[in-house]
Order: C-alpha cells, then structure tokens, then sequence
C-alpha cells in the first residue's frame, strides 16, 4: 500500500483515530454492505437511490431475502452511477480521486467507465488493505489504487486531479479544510461532486432524528448552507445541485423488509419525510489557479 504520510500524521486528531477504528473494525453496521457487496464484488458503504422493482417482495419466500439484497445493490450502484455521470468528460489519461474512499465500489466502477488513473484515500488502514487486495484481483492494480491517507491532507501533487468526489464522507470532516485540500489537487476546470446527507437550515437547529444518526454513525452532519460557503470560500463554483432526497426515500422503504435492517431505516425515514434532512449531490468547478 502506497503511504505518502507515516501513520501518525494520518490520523492527528483523537476524533480521526476513533473514526478509523470504527470502519478498521468492520462494524456490525456495515454487515449489510458486506452481504450486498457479495452480489458481484462491488462493495458500496452508501445508500441507494431510484425506484425499486417491487415485485421482490412478492414471490416464493424462500427467495424473497436474496432477491431483495440485489434489488438493495442494484439501488446502491445506481447511485454511484449518476455520482459518476456529474463527473464531465473523463478521458484515460485523466486522473481521479475518490476521498474517503471506503472499500473502493465507487472507485472500480469509475475505471471501468473512464479506463482511467484512480486514487482512493481512506483513514480505514484495513479499507485501503481489502480494497488493494481486490484490485490487484481486478487486475487493474496499475491503474487503482488506495491509501492509507487523510484526504485533508493527502500528499498528493498539487492540480493533478481531472476530478475529485466524496460519497458519503464530508459529515466525518470539516469542510473548509476539506475544500482547500480538493480546490489545492484539482486542475482549473477540474469537478468535484458530492453526495451527503445534511440538515435542513430552513429547520434551524438539528431535529431528533439527524441527532439520533450523528450518535449512530459517531459523525457531524453538516447544514446545507455550510456546504456552499466552504465552496465559496475555496474557488468551487457549483454547476449543479440535485435533492435526491425523493429518490432514496423508496430504498430506504424497501430495506424495512430485508434481514439484514440495522435499525437505522426508521430516523432516516422520519428526518426524510419531514424534511429535516436531506440527501444533496453537488457537482462544482474550480476556478481560478
Ligand atoms: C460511509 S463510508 C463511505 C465510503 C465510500 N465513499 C462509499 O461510497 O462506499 C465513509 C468513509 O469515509 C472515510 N473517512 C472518514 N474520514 C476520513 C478522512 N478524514 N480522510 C479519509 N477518509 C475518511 C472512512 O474511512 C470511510 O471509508
């Protein structure tokens, strides 16, 4: 594994070690994304989007659980799909960086679109090991890799980046930090896209529910409006902004059925439905040098 920093400038704060210990040990949560990763080896630590086929939850009983988590996977990889078509014209010889990039689904699914260089960074020692495992499996090790990195800090050169993404990662950091380090690796014109969860500032104060998540996942859902200004702030000028919040609402349904639930189905389903949350993609350009 490529590491451009040695572990202690990793992980620099007591919140940071305590998230990589949470994915590094492969918690009980993400059983879900194991099971669904299982489908075809694309293992996604996001939600779904999309109408679901609900004829899974008819049919002989003994299949119903099984065709529901590829019903699930195929939500999830829809959603990853249309992260990637905001990205622009990607050619081979561009180079893409996923940040916090869990065990690489979104990462695969992009070289195989664009045939070009991908960079996935995680502060998940055991996430960039698996997902370095499985692109050499790939046989696409030449092209992907992942790192053991802080993506506030990556190392990496400045302006090299085509394009850069976050798929459910930014609530685990600060944006503006974040931000200067992404406007610091994209090249002018480069595009950053990201897909969050964030609270509702026409709600004022966090509700409940977004509450109830943050204790969940140990994380700190960010305002909509504090994703603009840390834009704003870093030369990133949005071209795009899609609520998917309709759209993830009929996965979230349908995961009440399966199995594999974790409990957390019910304070997504409220904060979505009365409007608290909201699930944002935002596509933006740097501008400038
Ligand atoms: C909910 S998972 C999303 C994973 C992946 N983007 C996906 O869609 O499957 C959150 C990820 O953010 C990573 N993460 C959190 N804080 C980070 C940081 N400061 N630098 C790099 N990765 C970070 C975690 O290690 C984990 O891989």
């Amino acid at each position: 594994m490529t590491a451009l920093h040695p572990e202690t400038d990793v992980l620099r704060t007591e919140y940071q070690k305590s998230v990589a210990a949470y994915w590094n040990n492969n918690p009980n949560d993400a059983r879900v994304n194991t099971v669904l990763g299982e489908v075809d080896g694309l293992y996604h630590h996001h939600y779904g989007i999309g109408a679901p086929d609900l004829s899974v939850l008819e049919g002989p009983e003994d299949t119903r659980q099984e065709r529901l988590v590829k019903e699930l996977h195929r939500l999830e990889t829809a959603q990853a799909d249309l992260l990637l078509d905001h990205l622009g014209d990607i050619g081979p010889d561009d180079r893409l960086m996923d940040g916090g990039s869990g065990r690489g689904g979104t990462s695969f699914m992009a070289n195989q679109r664009f045939g070009c260089r991908m960079d996935g960074v995680t502060i998940s020692e055991y996430q960039a090991g698996l997902a370095n495992d499985q692109a050499r499996d790939r046989g696409a090790a030449d092209k992907v890799r992942f790192h053991f990195e802080n993506m506030l800090d990556t190392g990496f050169e400045s302006g090299v980046m085509r394009g850069i993404w976050t798929n459910e990662t930014t609530m685990y950091v600060d944006l503006y930090e974040l931000f200067a380090e992404f406007s610091r690796l994209l090249k002018p014109g480069g595009r950053y896209v990201c897909i969050t969860g964030c609270s509702n500032d026409v709600f004022g104060a966090r509700s409940a529910s977004v509450s109830w998540i943050d204790a969940r996942y140990g994380c700190n859902i960010h305002p909509r409006s504090e994703y603009f200004k840390a834009m704003a702030a870093n030369n990133l000028v949005p071209v795009s902004v899609t609520d998917l919040t309709p759209d993830t609402i009929p996965y979230w349904e349908l995961r009440t059925h399966s199995e594999l639930a974790t409990g957390v189905e019910e304070p997504f389903l409220t904060s979505y439905g009365e409007g608290s949350f909201q699930y944002l993609m935002i596509a933006a350009d740097k501008v400038g040098r």
